[in-house]
């Protein structure tokens, strides 16, 4: 190899190089401005002081039209409300959940439902149970010296 092969065989590696350096810099930008930018829309915020005075629906579950309904769920230490939810097969839900107190998870077994519950934010999740039987509500987020006995169920019927 003559001294001009070598040459541009280094100056190849060396912009490799480089663009890779600008590759992460632009994914670690990327990731910091989604922290920096992310802002809850209007319609998700809550006074979490008020989620049990008022300020969001008392927890209940409402039809909405033929097979649909809408569950407004407070998780708070170290409970869900309602605890206990029923359907049917094939109903659509819309769950809403907040917390009154500190930061909780909404996890429901077996269903793709698993989110985040965190004062001051209303948690919009929406699913269909597809087949019968009793699915556990799970708070997935470490809560405080009852956490791992903050449970509920919903009970899916045929
Ligand atoms: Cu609520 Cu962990």
């Amino acid at each position: 190899m003559n001294k001009h092969v070598i040459e541009t065989y280094e100056r190849g590696w060396m912009l490799f190089s480089l663009a890779m350096i600008l590759v992460f810099l632009v994914f670690i930008g990327y990731t910091l401005s989604g922290f920096a930018f992310y802002v809850p829309t209007a319609a998700e915020r809550i006074d979490p002081t008020t989620v049990r005075t008022g300020g969001f629906p008392t927890p209940h579950v409402e039809k909405v039209g033929p097979g649909k309904y809408q569950a407004y769920v407070i998780a708070q230490a170290f409970t869900f409300l309602p605890n206990e939810m029923h359907f049917k097969v094939g109903d659509e839900v819309t769950f809403y959940v907040t917390s009154p107190d500190v930061q909780h998870g909404f996890y429901v077994h077996g269903t793709d439902i698993n989110v985040q519950v965190i004062p001051g934010e209303i948690a919009k999740v929406k699913t269909k149970f597809k087949r019968p039987g009793t699915y556990l509500i799970i708070c997935t987020e470490y809560c405080g010296i009852g956490h791992q006995n903050m449970l509920g169920k919903i009970v899916v019927e045929e």
